[in-house]
């Protein structure tokens, strides 16, 4: 089974079938990001990398992953630097850029970037991470880092607590989850809240969906616990992240006496919502979880880039 994977933009667009193709994939990929394998598929390919916002893991796990398949790289990561800065318009840059390199990927704080470079792009775009709004990669390695954890997702409930609302990995992630047979609980403040939009979609495929403010409850008898931190940047001033900094915190006795066989995970960077009193608990996969971006990552640039 093949698919045609042009851009990835958004996990409205990726299907259950394509969601277990590139899980399937990235079984495949274990050995080469283990560095047990080696592979020069992607040689004489260029990725550019394009970051137009904070990032480690993203762009690293991306390049991570080119430069294992035999491809390079080339980076834009301070946009102070580009012609962007000097007012060139997207279109411009995209065209331009697309001529250069064979696959691009871009992260930028406003909404809608990625679609509007891949509308110009001669060359596949993959969106890094645009705002509050997507981070497709990100949901399709936490997808299988659930499938790899729990051996599965279907009738799995799933807690996702923190900044719901300024958050694009959880709801990045809960949009793809709807495609499987799926619970969730939703733990955040009122103010914090999941996305309207995502809470619309699962009504509309009849996914239960619970929500609350108190993490103590909300963690009992969910398969997984999806912790984020309050997105500081997204807030209109430095008092308003302060109302809301630590509302959270998962310590190790939490899990052992609430729920001793959870799945923590996180799509870090972690401030102090994790207690790093739970890092040697077996519990912990958000260190795993970011393990897995290199594999999904890989799995994914040789699908679009791949003979
Ligand atoms: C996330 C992001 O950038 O949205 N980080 C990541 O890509 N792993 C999460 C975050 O910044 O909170």
């Amino acid at each position: 089974m093949m698919y045609d994977f042009r851009h990835i933009l958004s996990t409205y667009d990726i299907s259950r079938d394509q969601a277990e193709f590139i899980i399937q994939t990235a079984k495949e990929f274990e050995p080469y990001a283990k560095k047990e394998k080696s592979s020069d598929q992607l040689k004489g390919k260029v990725m550019a990398s394009l970051f137009y916002e904070p990032s480690t893991r993203t762009r690293l796990s991306f390049e991570t992953a080119m430069l294992r398949l035999g491809g390079s790289v080339i980076s834009v990561t301070d946009p102070n630097t580009t012609s962007l800065f000097k007012g060139e318009s997207w279109g411009d840059t995209a065209n331009m850029m697309s001529q250069f390199a064979d696959i691009i990927v871009i992260r930028h704080p406003e909404i809608g970037v990625a679609q509007k470079f891949a509308a110009v792009s001669k060359a596949p775009v993959i969106n890094g991470g645009d705002g509050m709004s997507q981070h497709p990669t990100q949901a399709l390695l936490d997808l299988y880092t659930i499938y790899k954890e729990r051996g599965g997702i279907d009738g799995l409930t799933i807690a996702m607590s923190g900044d719901l609302k300024h958050g694009r990995t959880a709801s990045s992630l809960a949009i793809l989850l709807a495609n499987y047979n799926v619970k969730f609980r939703f733990i955040a403040p009122k103010e914090l809240a999941m996305k309207r939009e995502v809470k619309d979609l699962l009504t509309a495929k009849n996914i239960q969906f619970e929500e609350t403010e108190n993490l103590e409850e909300g963690i009992v008898g969910v398969d997984i616990i999806y912790m984020t931190r309050i997105q500081k940047e997204r807030f209109e001033s430095i008092e308003e992240y302060e109302k809301f900094k630590g509302t959270y915190v998962l310590h190790r006795k939490l899990i052992e006496d609430k729920n001793p066989d959870v799945i923590v995970m996180h799509p870090l960077p972690r401030i102090d919502e994790i207690h790093p009193d739970v890092d040697d608990l077996p519990n912990a996969a958000y260190f795993r979880q970011a393990g897995n971006g290199v594999t999904v990552r890989m799995a994914l640039l040789s699908m679009i880039l791949g003979a």
